[in-house]
């Protein structure tokens, strides 16, 4: 008997990216569009030292279950390197650490896209982000881009028109444009996600997603 997938399988395509990755194999291939840094480049003897030294001093954590949310002296850590950056009202509770930016994206889609909901990101954004949130449901327009990154006059447009439930830009080196969001655009991405009490999610690579608050502080209860 044929498998019954979900229904919400019924429209996934296959992924670009994946497809890409398969060529890698390839012996002689070094791919420019798959995303895979140089092998030559990890860190084998400090990813062994920091392995080593995590299983001497606390081996019961290094291998037992934790919180969720994530290791605590981890978030702290990283709160504190937060605020360091001028992120100042920020606490490790606020904080969840995840396998990469792609998991985030999937509780983003998990936790915010209910079917229907009109999410906007720039075209073209990372394919794997628009393969996730469409898994949730999500109608997905596109903002068109420069080298500046998105364009905030026509995102503004969108946004009135579609009133989505949030925008997910990738300000700096999108992927695949390389776009980098010039200052006054961020200014203005700030400011219009003020005025339009509007979920922003800003991904890089390595980074979890964050967001710019729904409401201005002054106005939160
Ligand atoms: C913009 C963007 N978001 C998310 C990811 C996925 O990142 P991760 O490998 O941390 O899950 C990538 C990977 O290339 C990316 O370029």
């Amino acid at each position: 008997m044929p498998l019954q997938f979900a229904t919400r399988l019924q429209n996934v395509e296959t992924s670009a990216i994946r497809e890409l990755f398969k060529l890698l194999g390839k012996p002689g291939i070094i791919s420019f569009a798959g995303g895979f840094p140089d092998s030559a480049m990890f860190d084998v003897a400090g990813l062994k030292e920091a392995a080593n030294k995590a299983l001497d001093e606390e081996p019961g954590g290094a291998l037992q279950y934790g919180a969720t949310e994530g290791y605590e002296p981890l978030r702290t850590q990283l709160a504190a390197f937060m605020r360091s950056k001028g992120v100042t009202d920020l606490e490790p509770s606020q904080l969840i650490v995840t396998t990469g930016s792609q998991q985030a994206l999937d509780l983003l889609g998990k936790t915010m896209i209910s079917p229907g909901d009109k999410v906007i990101v720039e075209g073209p954004t990372f394919p794997a982000t628009i393969q996730c949130f469409r898994l949730y449901g999500a109608d997905v327009q596109s903002a068109p881009i420069d080298a500046h990154g998105v364009d905030v006059e026509k995102l503004e447009q969108m946004i009135v028109e579609h009133k989505p439930k949030f925008v997910y830009l990738v300000p700096t080196f999108g992927n695949p444009s390389g776009a980098l969001l010039s200052l006054e655009r961020r200014k203005r991405v700030l400011e219009l996600a003020v005025k339009h009490r509007c979920w922003w999610w800003k991904t890089t690579r390595t980074a979890t997603c964050t967001s710019a608050r729904r409401r201005p502080r002054a106005s939160r209860p």
